[in-house]
Parts: C-alpha cells; structure tokens; sequence
C-alpha cells in the first residue's frame, strides 16, 4: 500500500525519451590517440562510446528532438502543457531560455510558465521538483509539464575529463496518474555545500574540474541526501528499494556512489555491496556506457535505461533516485514504477535513437572539438534548408545575433524556423 501524493492523484513520469547527436566516438579509439591503455576507459571508467555533437546540434536541437519523440511515441496531448522548463549547464545566452526556442519549436501553448533551471547535473532535477510541486499545490489545473535535460558535456582535449564526455537530452512529461514512475513528493533528501569541484566559467566552452576531489564531493553527497532521505522514510515508513538510479557522469561512478553508500550509510560488507550493485544498480547503466556524460541528464538517461530493461518486472516496485550537481547539490528521491509500465516502456522504443549513430575517426572527432570555438555560420533569418533527417538543426545566428533554427519533421519537411 502506497500513500497518495496529492488528495486524489499519484504524480510522476508520466513518459520518457532521450536523443543523442548522430556520431559517437568509440572509447578504445580515444584511448589509442591519447596512448592511454584502453582497459582504463573501458574497465577504469565504464565508458564505452561518448556521443559527439557536431555544430548544428546544441541543447535547443538535442531538448527539441527529445520532446518530439516523446510527443509522437508517448501519444501526448500538447495542448494540456502548462509548465515547459528545461534544465541545462550549456548556455547558449545569458538571457534567453533554451526552454523558449524548445517551446516555441514544438509549438506548445502560449499559457506556459517557461523557463530554464541552473544548477550544474542538478538543474534538470530542479526543474522536476518544481513541476511535482506545481502539480501538487493545485496550480496546475489539470495540465501537465514538460521538463527536458539537455546538455553538452566538454573538457579540454587531452584531459582526464576528456573520457567522461557525452551529449544528449532527455524530455519527461509530468502529469497526475502517471503510465511509468509515480514520485513521492515531498519526501526527497537534500545536501548542499559550496566546492569548487566542477564550473565552467563565462568565457570558456570546456568544464574545468578537480576531478578526484569532486568524486569525494559527490561520495559526501550521496551520504548527506541518502542519510536524510532514509531519516524521513524511516518515520514515514516505507517498502525497500529494488533499484536505485545514479547520476552518471561516467559508469563507475555509479559503481563507487552505491558502494560507499551500502557500506558506510548502511553497514553492508564489501560482497554484499558487490551483489546489490550487480542487481539493483547496473540495470540502469546501459544507456550511459553508450553515451557518456549528459550533465543534467544522466540520471535520467539511467531512468530511461532502467525501464527499457525493466520495468515490466519492477511494475509496483520502489526505485530510488540521486541527482548531483557541482557546487554543490543533491537530492535523493524514491518513486513506484506504475501498473502497465513493462507495456508502455516498449512502445515508447527508449533505445532507439543509440542505435543507427556514427561512428567518428579520432581526427574527425578532434576536428569537430577544434572548431567548437569558431564562431557559428550567418544566415539570415528566414533561413530554410533540405534536412534529410528527422532532426531539429541549429543553422546559425542572423544579421540581428538571432539564433536560427529549423526543426525537421519524420518526413524531412521543413516545419519551423525559429529566429529569436
Ligand atoms: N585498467 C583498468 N583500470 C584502470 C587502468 C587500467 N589499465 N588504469 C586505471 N584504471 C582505473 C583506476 O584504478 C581508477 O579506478 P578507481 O576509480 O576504481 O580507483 C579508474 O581507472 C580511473 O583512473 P584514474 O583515477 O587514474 O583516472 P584519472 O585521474 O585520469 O581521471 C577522473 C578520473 C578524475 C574521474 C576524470 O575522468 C575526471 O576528471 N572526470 C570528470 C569529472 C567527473 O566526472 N567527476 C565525477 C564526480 S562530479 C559529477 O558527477 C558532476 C559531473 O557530472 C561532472
């Protein structure tokens, strides 16, 4: 039996996807270039493939691609969205949102709160609280809301980060009597301390990182936000965890969080630690090892891998969440993957965009990253192009400093250009 989140409703992930850039660089390629053994990336970190964005794909394309898929696969009605926030580290503005061209290029409601949440991995959690609540309070009316994580991850080529990058997005529809995942509000674990242990300042595109110490960083919150939330369970009284999702800036990380969690927050020995890592977390790192970092969005991802593997079995079963952002702030949260989920899951097709991707050359890969500086191509602002894909395309800034965008249908037919 598991209590209500509002007076007459459960809320949560009502519907998932993710997108990907189109290329990927293979992890044993970047470790042959770098002279590094391979074994480092792909046993050390975890890390398989990262996903690559060229230039015209950014966080507008990637967020927009995602949501579009999630349109069409989950069957949502777009016209109830009355909350469209997207949470993001890759700015592209210091003012606009990249929540207004997403909004604009789904052509979502004009009675929309509308707005981009910061705060490193953890905006897109942020972004999720905000819509629980909103739902919950009653502010909502009965609308639903899109929240999308989309993110760029880059460090300085040749660096320790440089394994651990990764692009994508993930859009999540919010919504009373949700198809996947039903959150408990109001019963999360927080922590919060400010490091320096990640930040990517104004004027450069790479993240500047103390790489071991923000793993300590993210150990201290794993105890901190699992402590608390583990305190207010205990009042309140909950069934066990069967899984639990990491934020995943690489895959051994989520390896090392659920360690130091089972050992030192819950006194578990070094095997059962093992045990319980194999059956209740690894389920959810697949998408990640294919894809690499996607800041905001890993969490996410590990969600959205989690139920493509399985959530028809895990139907009525709790699962756990962590979010980490540098900085820093965590949250852990715990939700009930809902009746008809294993159903639902598969027709949403999670897997889809990793498959059919690119595989980069090392000097191709280095190419795009060089260029990542230059500045974007001029159009001009009724730009149109042929996309002979079903992906939403950045082709640059107009005579007025305008992002322009087009987003492509299935069909490649043109269907909007966005100039700010
Ligand atoms: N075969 C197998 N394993 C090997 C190996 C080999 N030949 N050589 C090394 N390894 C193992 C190491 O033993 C180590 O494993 P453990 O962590 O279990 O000890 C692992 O590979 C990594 O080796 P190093 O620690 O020597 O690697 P490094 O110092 O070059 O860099 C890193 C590691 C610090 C994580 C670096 O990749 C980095 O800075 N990444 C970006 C920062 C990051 O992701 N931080 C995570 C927490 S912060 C966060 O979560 C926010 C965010 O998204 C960024």
């Amino acid at each position: 039996m598991h209590e209500r989140t509002s007076p007459s409703n459960t809320i949560g992930i009502d519907a998932i996807a993710v997108a990907t850039p189109r290329a990927y660089l293979d992890l044993v390629d970047l470790a042959a270039a770098r002279g590094v053994p391979s074994d480092k990336y792909t046993k050390g970190l975890g890390a398989i493939r990262m996903a690559i964005a060229d230039r015209d794909e950014d966080p507008v394309t990637l967020a927009t691609d995602a949501a579009a898929r999630m349109f069409a696969r989950g069957r949502i009605d777009t016209a109830r969205i009355g909350y469209a926030a997207v949470g993001t580290e890759t700015a592209i503005d210091h003012s606009k949102p990249v929540a207004s061209y997403v909004h604009g290029l789904l052509g979502l409601p004009q009675s929309c709160r509308v707005f981009d949440a910061k705060h490193a991995c953890f905006g897109g959690t942020a972004a999720l609280m905000g819509a629980l609540e909103w739902i919950a309070s009653g502010a909502a009316r009965g609308r639903t809301a899109l929240v999308v994580c989309t993110d760029i991850a880059r460090y300085e080529l040749g660096s320790p980060g440089e394994p651990t990058q990764g692009a994508g997005a993930v859009a999540m529809l919010v919504s009373e009597r949700p198809r996947l995942l039903e959150l408990e509000v109001g019963r999360t674990g927080t922590f919060a301390r400010d490091v320096h242990d990640f930040w990517r300042p104004l004027d450069r595109r790479d993240a500047l990182v103390d790489g071991h110490f923000s793993v300590s960083c993210y150990l201290d919150a794993v105890a901190g936000a699992f402590g608390e939330w583990r305190d207010e369970d205990a009042r309140r009284g909950g069934d066990p965890l069967v899984r639990t999702a990491y934020h995943v800036p690489y895959v051994k990380m989520a390896k090392k969080a659920d360690r130091h969690r089972a050992m030192v927050s819950e006194g578990l020995d070094e095997a059962a630690a093992e045990a319980r890592f194999a059956r209740e977390v690894a389920p959810s790192l697949a998408f990640a090892a294919e894809v690499g970092n996607v800041y905001t969005g890993s969490l996410y991802m590990a969600l959205a891998a989690l139920l493509h593997a399985e959530a028809g079995v895990l139907e009525g079963s709790r699962v756990g969440l962590f979010s980490y952002g540098s900085g820093c702030g965590a949250e852990f949260f715990a939700g009930r993957v809902a009746a008809g989920a294993g159903a639902f899951a598969r027709s949403l097709a999670l897997d889809e965009p990793l498959r059919d991707r690119v595989r980069l050359g090392f000097d191709a890969y280095e190419a795009i990253r060089r260029a990542d500086g230059d500045a974007p191509p001029r159009v001009s602002a009724d730009a149109s192009a042929d996309v002979a894909s079903d992906r939403s395309t950045f082709l640059g800034i107009d005579t007025a400093e305008r992002r322009v965008y087009l987003r492509a249908s299935p069909a490649s037919t043109r269907l909007a250009v966005a100039a700010a």
